[in-house]
């Protein structure tokens, strides 16, 4: 049933049946846009009216991705709270038949924990299931034969007014900013927080908020639309065989009867440059996706190259599709360079081949309370060796490290910004005790936290005590924002902190080591009503800190281990354990 063809059904109200044909209605809770979602149609519409309109489905399959620390995608949060908490428990979905497809990674602990969650409810339902299935994203193996999509392409002259010079801030319907209304914003400071002897970098980067309009809370995300490196745009423009400073604009003709309204984005303003449109449009690092090689196929004038993408694509390609493409994260670029005689139209290319470079989030490391007009972050470059030889320089990362400051120039780097809304937040109460867990840039949040304690101290506020557990690998190399800790302790927004250096001694030293010395200072602080708090790597780092508490819950509790168990899941129930992970 799940055909391969675009799956986007609009749910047409009171339309059950048509001519012997059953209405069946696709939900996709997405984050990076491929499909849309729930928040648009009758789904959109206030929380208590979604048991009436799901009691109307008869056939319904929900198409759910799982991200961050087994969160819903943004556009089916309020769904789901609504499925999972607030609606009423007693069996009311009588007579639809439904299906579950969860998307996911199987590297995340919460490996498509929607799309579980979401099928374990429906079952107690007693429905009728047609379909359970889970994809990891990275691995998918099922056939595809989509249609190749194209935008239709107007070139223009330099007379025309071109869009990159006037980026004009749209708001949203609540003017606010979102996903898909981001906000310009400059970059007003940057910064190298590792000391000159460090093998890696790390970021500290400012944008300009001030008369934007945008607000945000201690503990919230930033999403950043970042750039494309100068180099990876030539490369691109290279392959396409296309000049760099053409002046073109895309357009979707969904109302001339074709399909592509349903399953392309819409198209990117213009006109611009194509060096705008690759630089800011196109992710040309990702390893492509099946039907991007087939949409190469299509337009590749080699023959044998042509075959060969189109075996890469097939089924009986599917192992060496998962080793050369995946496995080896051979980007799109590379893919194009090894089949140099496939150049799509810049229609097809926009439209099939790149996908949309999408936003990067960062845990914002500022308090409003003292920044009010700068949203600060704090961001590991990541750089590194591929499999096939390829330096892989992450996209938003590379970007913060060339950015250019107002500080220093007139001409800084800019870069469409929005704030994500997050549940990592301090206690209301000031005087509960925290405990936060952040190596590396995982501090970020907590330096927001820590400016917050600072400026509710200087109203004459009286705090309860905060330990920070923080790692690195080495005092003098990468122990970011040292002296501010320090401040912090001083000035007593922060009462402890213990940092736990894992390439000084022999032995590797981690902040989980670091709790299991002050175990009973810990647990006599969170079983009194104090909060935990774990943010960075969730797959090393969040996960071995996870099994410490639940050690240190057992010993000081002298429970067994399911015991203990129950007591952290109450802890998180309750909101006294969060996590931000990544
Ligand atoms: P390492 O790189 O020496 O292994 C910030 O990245 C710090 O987190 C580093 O000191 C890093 O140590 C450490 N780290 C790596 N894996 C970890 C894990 N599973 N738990 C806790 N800390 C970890």
């Amino acid at each position: 049933v799940v055909a391969p063809k675009p799956l986007k059904v609009e749910p047409e109200e009171d339309e059950l049946e048509v001519a012997g044909k059953t209405k069946v209605t696709v939900f996709f809770g997405t984050q990076t846009g491929t499909a849309e979602g729930f928040a648009k149609d009758d789904y959109a519409a206030d929380d208590d009216q979604y048991g009436e309109k799901l009691k109307k489905e008869t056939i319904a399959f929900f198409m759910v991705a799982t991200y961050g620390d087994g969160e819903p995608t943004d556009n089916a949060a309020r769904f789901y709270k609504w499925f999972t908490e607030e609606h009423e428990r007693e069996p009311w979905l009588q007579q639809m038949t439904y299906g579950v497809f969860g998307l996911g990674n199987r590297q995340y602990e919460h490996f498509n924990k929607i799309g579980k969650v979401l099928d374990e409810q429906l079952a107690e339902q007693e429905l009728d299931k047609i379909l359970r299935d889970e994809d990891d994203a990275t691995t998918v193996t099922t056939p595809y034969t989509a249609a190749i999509h194209e935008y239709r392409v107007v070139v223009h002259g330099s007379a025309d007014p071109i869009y990159e010079n006037q980026y004009n801030n749209v708001p949203n319907g609540n003017a606010s900013f979102d996903i898909h209304h981001p906000c310009r914003a400059n970059v007003a400071m940057q910064k190298e927080l590792h000391k000159p002897e460090s093998d890696r970098s790390c970021i500290h980067l400012e944008f300009d908020i001030a008369g934007t309009g945008i607000t945000y809370e201690t503990g919230d995300h930033v999403g950043v639309y970042a750039e494309n490196s100068d180099e990876t745009v030539e490369e691109a423009g290279k392959l396409l065989g296309q000049p760099l400073d053409l002046l073109f604009s895309i357009h979707s003709d969904a109302e001339d009867g074709t399909s592509m309204g349903g399953s392309l984005p819409p198209p990117f303003p213009g006109p611009c440059s194509l060096r705008f449109a690759l630089a800011r449009y196109a992710d040309l690092l990702m390893s492509p996706r099946k039907s991007a090689l087939l949409a190469l196929a299509a337009h590749a004038s080699e023959p044998a190259e042509a075959d060969r993408l189109k075996y890469l694509a097939s089924p009986d390609g599917k192992d060496e599709y998962s080793a050369w493409v995946v496995a080896s994260q051979r980007s799109l670029l590379e893919v194009m360079s090894e089949f140099p005689s496939a150049k799509p139209p810049l229609g097809v290319f926009f439209a099939s081949v790149a996908p949309r470079l999408q936003p990067r989030y960062y845990s914002i490391s500022s308090s409003p309370r003292l920044y009010p007009n700068r949203v600060h972050v704090t961001c590991a470059v990541v750089y590194g060796p591929t499999p096939t030889g390829r330096i892989h320089k992450g996209i938003c990362s590379t970007w913060m490290k060339n950015a250019v400051p107002f500080e220093k120039s007139e001409n800084c780097s800019w870069a469409p910004i929005f704030i994500r809304a997050s549940n990592f937040k301090l206690p209301t109460d000031p005087l509960v005790p925290i405990i936060m867990v952040g190596p590396g840039t995982g501090l970020a949040p907590f330096r927001g936290f820590l400016q917050e304690r600072l400026a509710l101290e200087q109203e004459g506020v009286q705090l309860g005590p905060a330990i920070l557990f923080f790692g690195c690998r080495n005092r003098r190399v990468d122990f970011i924002y040292e002296e501010e800790l320090q401040k912090f302790s001083e000035e007593g927004a922060l009462s402890e902190l213990i940092v736990a250096f894992s390439r000084e001694g022999s032995q590797k030293e981690y902040v989980q080591h670091k709790m299991v010395e002050k175990a009973s200072h810990l647990w006599s602080l969170i079983s009194s009503g104090g909060y935990l708090y774990v943010c960075g790597d969730a797959k090393g780092m969040a996960r071995d800190v996870h099994r410490t508490l639940h050690n240190i819950v057992q010993e000081q509790e002298k429970v067994d281990s399911t015991r203990a168990e129950a007591i952290v899941k109450k802890l998180q129930l309750d909101g006294r354990y969060l996590r931000d992970v990544w």
